[in-house]
């Protein structure tokens, strides 16, 4: 059971496992289908609304010869009727692996503690691994040599800005979070970006003023104002309105720079139409790059990597 490997957050892989399993995405990319996963099952569970980490789990499972097994969590008698710890012990004997997005990140935490199977977070409210991996892969895409290049994140400092920096500073990548005061990343989180950027020798810091953040980036990335289960907030809006992404913020970037969303996006909000769909857009290929990125991540995970 200790040497089950989870992926509850980025740095459950050191910097050298996370270049193996990005570079066994971009063979995944190029060969889709692999036996890796024949007869063995993958359990997801949400607790959250989902269509691309839900669809690209499933459709990878399958694609390495697995079943994936889709368990909204509201179906299951986790919580409701017993313990996260005995739904991981029983779920164990099951399947192969689980995947899950919730809430909590201490519930992740509590799932694995239990779990004899790899346990893979699909976003909490805390972080966003799955995203980070995949943002990376998709940058290094742009930019072959992504070393001492920066990607500059603006508006909420949320799950997806701290899984990006910390995902940055493990690979080289040096990010900017410009955020308005109030919506930085929570101070846990942040020192866990500081450590990562220094142990990896790179730089992550903030910049209040986007016109200066985004001068020099070669990717602009943004997310959703308001995170699922987080209440509208017209405060929150007004404050993260000059962080928006649109044509003329863009004019203040390098015209090398591409434009990076999670999705779903809200346009017209953080993203405008024409940035959206504009030539420099690479939004789609990261959705698409999920299927990649966490194919690798399970052949890996379950022990059956090429690498
Ligand atoms: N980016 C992302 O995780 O999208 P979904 O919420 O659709 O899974
Ligand atoms: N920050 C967003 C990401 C969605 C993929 C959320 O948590 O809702």
């Amino acid at each position: 059971m200790s040497d089950v490997r989870h992926f509850r957050k980025v740095s459950d892989l050191s910097a050298k496992e996370i270049r193996l399993v990005l570079d066994d995405a971009a063979r995944l990319k190029l060969e889709p289908r692999r036996d890796v996963l024949a007869g063995k099952t993958v359990a997801l569970i949400f607790s959250k609304p989902s269509t691309r980490t839900r669809v690209s789990f499933s459709v990878g499972v399958y694609q390495l010869g697995g079943m994936p097994l889709f368990l909204g969590e509201k179906e299951l008698q986790m919580r409701s009727s017993e313990t996260i710890e005995d739904t991981a012990r029983v779920l164990s004997r099951y399947v192969d692996a689980i995947v899950i997005r919730t809430f909590a990140q201490q519930d992740v935490d509590d799932l694995a503690a239990s779990a004899s199977v790899p346990v893979i977070n699909a976003l909490t409210d805390e972080r966003h691994p799955c995203q980070a991996l995949t943002d990376i892969f998709t940058f290094e895409e742009c930019f072959p040599d992504p070393r001492g290049r920066t990607i500059t994140y603006l508006g909420d400092g949320n799950n997806v800005a701290a899984s990006l920096a910390i995902a940055g500073a493990m690979t080289g990548v040096n990010v900017c979070l410009s955020t308005p005061e109030g919506y930085d990343l929570p101070a846990d989180m942040w020192a866990e970006t500081q450590k990562a950027a220094t142990a990896h020798g790179v730089r992550v810091w903030q910049e209040r003023d986007p016109h200066t953040a985004v001068t020099g980036a070669s990717a602009l990335y943004t997310d959703v104002w308001i995170s699922m289960g987080q209440a509208e907030d017209e405060e929150k809006l007004s404050a993260l309105r000059p962080y928006a992404i649109d044509e003329r913020l863009l004019e203040f970037a390098s015209p090398h720079a591409v434009v990076m969303h999670c999705l779903p996006a809200h346009r017209g909000m953080e993203i405008s139409d024409a940035v959206m769909d504009g030539a420099r857009s690479v939004v789609f290929d990261q959705a698409e790059n999920r299927l990649h990125v966490q194919k690798a991540l399970l052949a890996f995970l379950l022990g059956a990597d090429e690498c």
